[in-house]
């Protein structure tokens, strides 16, 4: 059974006026090359996706008038000059799709900054912070499955792509760290790859959701360096140290959801809560994992202790805990598929997508380790076909 769903998004853009539905497009990207040349190909093949998100979202006009004024200006010097010492590659990267897509590398790099330049003169509460994102796992004797819905601002509805990557670091990128990578990420338009979901090849599947700690680190590492990072992870162990990121420590907060195959192909099932600590140099972190248990996630804080936001970031994220345990517990990739599908409430739903609602779900992924694919939906995955099947190809370890 199949609805078509018209989410009606208009936007003017230079005198013209459109109006685009919920296309039912995946656009993906296979690249290879240095961290700019990536960068580059990016840009340059979806420039007018990106200009066209630059032009319309609203988050980012706030970012601009922030950054016009003399803390705005500090935090975002103070970060990129850190970002240049500590992921010199990963600011190349964002230079090659600023170049590429002929747009100026603050927009991207502000768009990095995300809630720390919000906040930077006005951190009241309740936060108009609206994020969503809802994440669940299973992993059992037969199935493992981390189900994931997409969620973000209604802008991005039609602004992403997903990256297939491999990339080879020059002589200076791999002096100043940088190592060899593949991995598939799905990409906010304009956005570094990691901040949403994907895997690499050293046997990671992983979720992203956004969490909203009161009190942030302007100048210290955005979360969305740190799960670019996550993208070269080795293993578990590897990327603790990156989420620990020992000497400054995130500015921002997520949730990071986790499934790691090892070369004898025994799989683990985690969720890492991350924070800025305000008293020392690094991440405040929660690892959890799920022997038998269902991990479930959504926008706010459920083990790490500390003062979040309220407002409806909060709201929206109890409102889909409770609709997801309405559910039975989840055995199958198909009860995951139900529950991400879930629209009962009429304030805030696990599948937004009603039309006033300001975040909606843009896609749903569902990785099934067991198949080896992830599956991309458009629509409600228990009632569509997925758009797009990609393959996962843990190609390091030889699985
Ligand atoms: C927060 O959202 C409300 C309702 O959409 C709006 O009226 C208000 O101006 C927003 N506040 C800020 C600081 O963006
Ligand atoms: C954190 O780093 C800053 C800058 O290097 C330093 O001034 C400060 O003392 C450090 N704080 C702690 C708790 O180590
Ligand atoms: C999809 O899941 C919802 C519950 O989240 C259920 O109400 C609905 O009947 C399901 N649709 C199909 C086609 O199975």
């Amino acid at each position: 059974m199949f609805r078509l769903l018209f989410v009606v998004v208009v936007f003017a853009l230079s005198g013209t006026c459109e109006i685009v539905g919920r296309r039912r497009a995946v656009p993906v990207i296979h690249l290879r090359g240095s961290h700019y040349e990536v960068g580059y190909d990016v840009g340059r093949t979806f420039s007018s996706l990106i200009k066209e998100f630059i032009a319309t979202y609203a988050n980012l006009r706030d970012f601009e008038k922030e950054y016009k004024t003399e803390p705005g200006k500090e935090a975002y010097e103070k970060t990129l000059a850190n970002m240049k010492e500590r992921y010199p590659y990963y600011v190349k990267e964002m230079q090659g799709v600023a170049d590429g897509a002929k747009v100026p590398f603050y927009q991207l790099f502000l768009l990095q900054l995300d809630d720390i330049i919000g906040t930077i003169n006005d951190n009241h509460i309740p936060r108009n912070d609206t994020g969503g994102c809802s994440s669940l796992g299973i992993q059992t004797p037969n199935e493992a499955v981390l189900a994931h819905t997409e969620d973000a601002f209604s802008e991005t509805l039609n602004h992403f792509y997903i990256m297939s990557a491999h990339i080879i670091p020059t002589q200076e990128d791999r002096d100043h760290g940088a190592v060899e990578e593949r991995f598939a990420s799905l990409c906010y338009a304009g956005h570094m790859p990691g901040y949403t979901m994907g895997y690499n090849e050293n046997g990671l599947v992983f979720s992203i959701n956004t969490l909203s700690p009161m009190i942030l680190k302007p100048g210290n590492t955005p979360r969305t360096f740190i799960t670019r990072a996550l993208l070269s992870a080795k293993n578990l162990e590897d990327a603790t140290k990156i989420l620990t990121d020992e000497g400054l420590g995130a500015g921002n907060g997520c949730s990071v959801n986790m499934i790691w195959t090892d070369e004898n192909g025994e799989r683990s099932l985690y969720n890492v809560e991350m924070a800025p600590d305000l008293t020392s140099n690094k991440s405040l972190l929660n690892i959890k994992k799920f022997e038998n248990d269902v991990l479930i996630h959504t926008n706010k804080y459920l083990r790490l202790q500390l003062k979040e936001v309220d407002g409806p970031i909060i709201d929206s994220s109890n409102a889909r805990l409770e609709a997801i345990f309405k559910h039975p517990t989840p055995k199958t990739r198909d009860d995951l598929q139900d529950i991400l599908s879930d629209t009962t409430r009429q304030d805030f739903q696990v599948f937004q997508e009603k039309d006033d609602s300001i975040i909606k779900t843009i896609a749903a992924g569902v990785f099934d380790l067991k198949e080896k694919t992830w599956n991309i939906y458009i629509n409600k995955p228990n009632a569509s076909e997925p758009v797009a099947i990609l393959p996962i190809r843990f190609t390091n370890i030889g699985k």
